[in-house]
């Protein structure tokens, strides 16, 4: 679907990129020509995701440092200037989430996912956005946000709350920022299996058979179907796209929305029963 080399013009500062979506889009990015500058806490997933792009014939540079930090998000925004001579694109992905009952949250733990998500999400976006105005050159961010950042969801309190956040950021920079010609997206992804949601967010394999079931089209989503849309919005194809959020996640919020979607689960033969008795 896209042309081989379709952006080998940008350099890329992505967080969180050592494992799950973080990494599949790094590899996708990589693939198609982007330069990759990866910038998260744990080193050794990051250098596996650097030392993969590189195997592949991509180029690809990272910093180790946590988001919740300024000066450390500039640092590590200051090593990719220098890696690569310039960073044109952000994807806001790093983030943190578990599932809490909230009376039981201290301010701590609310305090860690919101420093992550809303407050990370922040620092790299102003850090990019003052040397791209300073520079009078163009920037697109792309923030990763969650299916329920619209609705908000029980027992994800936090990252609701950040992921609302980071959705209200991107819509007021589309337009504050669009004079400098600095442009904004958002994916907002359901169920991706990945082992860092994964392990934090189904509790159980009987709540994931639950979950698969619930589900409008009875599967979770495929990396490379998030990764395609990140590779859409990047790209020149996207250029008209400014502050909107597209929600990936088969229809999946749309189920729990409609008063009567639980009428998926009547048998043939009651939809029957009910259409006879209306014809009488
Ligand atoms: C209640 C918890 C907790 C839990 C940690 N805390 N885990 N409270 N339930 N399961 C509390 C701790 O007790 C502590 O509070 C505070 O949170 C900070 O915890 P630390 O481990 O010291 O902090 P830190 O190392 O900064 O860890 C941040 C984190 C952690 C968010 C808590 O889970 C993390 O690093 N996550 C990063 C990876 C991640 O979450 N990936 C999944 C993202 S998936 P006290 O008071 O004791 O000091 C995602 C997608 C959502 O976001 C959409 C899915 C459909």
């Amino acid at each position: 679907m896209f042309a081989n080399r379709l952006l080998a013009d940008r350099t890329i500062f992505l967080t969180g990129g050592g494992t799950g979506l973080g990494r599949s889009m790094a590899l996708h990015f990589a693939e198609l020509g982007a330069r990759i500058f990866l910038f998260a806490r744990r080193e050794p997933p990051l250098r596996e995701t650097a030392e993969e792009i590189r195997r592949r014939g991509g180029q690809a540079a990272y910093a180790t440092g946590d988001v919740r930090h300024p000066e450390v998000v500039e640092a590590a925004v200051e090593a990719a200037w220098n890696a690569f001579g310039r960073v044109d694109t952000l994807v806001n992905n790093a983030a943190g989430n578990f599932l809490a009952r909230t009376e039981t949250l201290s301010a701590n733990a609310f305090a860690a996912v919101v420093g992550i998500v809303l407050h990370g999400s922040f620092h790299c976006t102003q850090a990019l956005g003052r040397r791209w105005i300073a520079a009078g050159t163009p920037g697109v961010v792309l923030n990763i946000l969650t299916s329920y950042v619209e609705t908000g969801s029980a027992y994800v309190v936090p990252s609701a709350c950040a992921k609302a956040g980071v959705l209200a950021m991107t819509r007021s920079l589309a337009i504050e920022w669009a004079p400098y010609r600095i442009r904004f997206h958002a994916i907002a992804p359901g169920p991706f299996p990945t082992e860092g949601a994964w392990s934090r967010l189904m509790p159980t394999r009987e709540f994931e058979e639950r979950a698969r079931n619930f589900h409008p089209l009875k599967r979770f989503g495929r990396h490379e179907e998030l990764t395609h849309l990140a590779v859409y919005l990047l790209s020149p194809m996207a250029e008209y796209l400014n502050g909107e959020c597209i929600i990936l996640d088969g229809g999946l919020w749309l189920r729990g929305a409609g008063q009567f979607n639980a009428l998926t689960e009547l048998p043939a033969a009651v939809w029957q029963q009910l259409e006879a008795a209306r014809k009488k």
